[in-house]
């Protein structure tokens, strides 16, 4: 039976596995709770920088009720009361500010973005322009201080809302790439996906640097990551760019994180089905549990599979995460849920929390 000198590990059976499948379905919610009662503990300013929405506020209501943050709401002060009226809101004691009428801060902020930029193009002019976009002037309420996340998106296409963030905030130190990661959550055990947001193309180099942010990631949140590098081959059947990107990532990060549970290049059914790496992977070091985490070879591919997950899985996707931003700044997708944004507010305050030690 040991015969090739690889130990094989017991096959359970095929029906059990059809049968965990099944209970798979529906969302557990003990991560999102843990996270949500972390928050409670030490609220957070959370700097809303698209706050003229319905959904925006909402939400920002919510979170302020359960006391899961303190909400900056940045926009129009008209168009906001507004809303707030039309639809009963009860903000009460929650800071508005209107970028417009703050002619003193935004000349502050201009002069602190000069010079932060001067030498990569940007002019004094520019700058003071800059500041009446609310997600610039979100993200320096940021840099000096005056909130500890920000929440953006909602309403405008991704990347015009991440590269306000990208060129104020930054990255943290030490870290070259950000990247976004969603958590999946079915009835069973969370998952997690990256990048699913951010590096269009990212090189080997570059995917050796989501695996890392990624894990620690997943460790903020209380698991262990068992990481899965995908493609559409296994383990060097098929050559290719994708493939042999994947393979050298898979080499890279091995050296480089010798402690981190990860193989590849794979596809995503042989990670997650530890009956299949099992029966005809039997080396492969995932081949005990399947893999929690998923990195994907391209945004592409990241992408389309939470959304199709999100939308036909019966999962529910907690997201898009943003790793590896200097401070806290998690940029909404485009149509996400009021319980979408809570979920992203109570995962920034956490992660605000955190900002000294093991943050995202
Ligand atoms: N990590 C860290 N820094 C980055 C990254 C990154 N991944 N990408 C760009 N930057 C830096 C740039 O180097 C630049 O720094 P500098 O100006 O200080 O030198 C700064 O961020 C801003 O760069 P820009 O030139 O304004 O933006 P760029 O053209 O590099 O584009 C962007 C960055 C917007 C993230 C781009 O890669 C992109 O469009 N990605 C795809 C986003 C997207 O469409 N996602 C899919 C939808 S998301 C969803 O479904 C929820």
């Amino acid at each position: 039976a040991m015969d090739s000198g690889v130990a094989r590990l017991p096959i359970t059976n095929w029906e059990l596995y059809e049968q965990e499948l099944q209970e798979r379905i529906g969302a557990d919610q003990k991560l999102m709770n843990r996270i949500t009662s972390q928050a409670k503990k030490n609220p957070k300013t959370v700097v809303f920088a698209e706050a003229d929405n319905y959904k925006i506020l909402k939400a920002a209501q919510t979170v302020n009720d359960q006391r899961i943050a303190n909400p900056i709401l940045l926009g129009n002060r008209k168009r906001i009361q507004e809303i707030i009226l039309e639809n009963n809101l009860n903000l009460d004691g929650v800071t508005i500010i209107d970028p417009f009428e703050e002619d003193a801060k935004r000349e502050e902020y201009a002069q602190m973005l000069y010079i932060k930029r001067q030498r990569k193009g940007l002019t004094l002019f520019d700058a003071r322009r800059l500041m009446r976009d609310r997600n610039y002037f979100g993200s320096m309420m940021l840099n000096t201080g005056e909130a500890d996340a920000l929440i953006s998106g909602l309403t405008r296409d991704y990347s015009k809302t991440i590269a306000p963030a990208l060129q104020v905030v930054g990255v943290e130190e030490g870290i070259n790439k950000v990247a976004g990661m969603y958590i999946i959550l079915n009835k069973k055990e969370p998952y997690f996906f990256a990048d699913t947001t951010v590096n269009v193309n990212p090189t080997a180099d570059e995917l050796v640097d989501i695996i890392g942010l990624t894990a620690r990631a997943v460790r903020f949140f209380d698991m262990e990551p068992r990481v899965a590098m995908l493609s559409y081959s296994n383990f060097g059947s098929v050559q290719g760019d994708i493939p042999n990107k994947a393979a050298e990532a898979v080499r890279k990060a091995k050296a480089k994180y010798p402690n981190l549970l990860l193989d590849g290049e794979m596809q995503a059914n042989t990670a997650l089905n530890r009956q299949l790496l099992r029966e005809h992977y039997p080396f492969s070091e995932l081949a005990e549990k399947g893999a929690n985490t998923l990195i994907f070879p391209t945004l592409t591919s990241g992408n389309v599979a939470y959304k199709v997950l999100q939308e036909l899985g019966g999962a529910e996707a907690i997201g898009p995460i943003l790793m590896g931003m200097r401070k806290p700044v998690h940029i909404l997708q485009l149509g996400s849920s009021i319980r979408d944004i809570i979920n992203m507010v109570a995962i920034a305050v956490v992660d605000a929390q955190n900002y000294n030690n093991q943050h995202i």
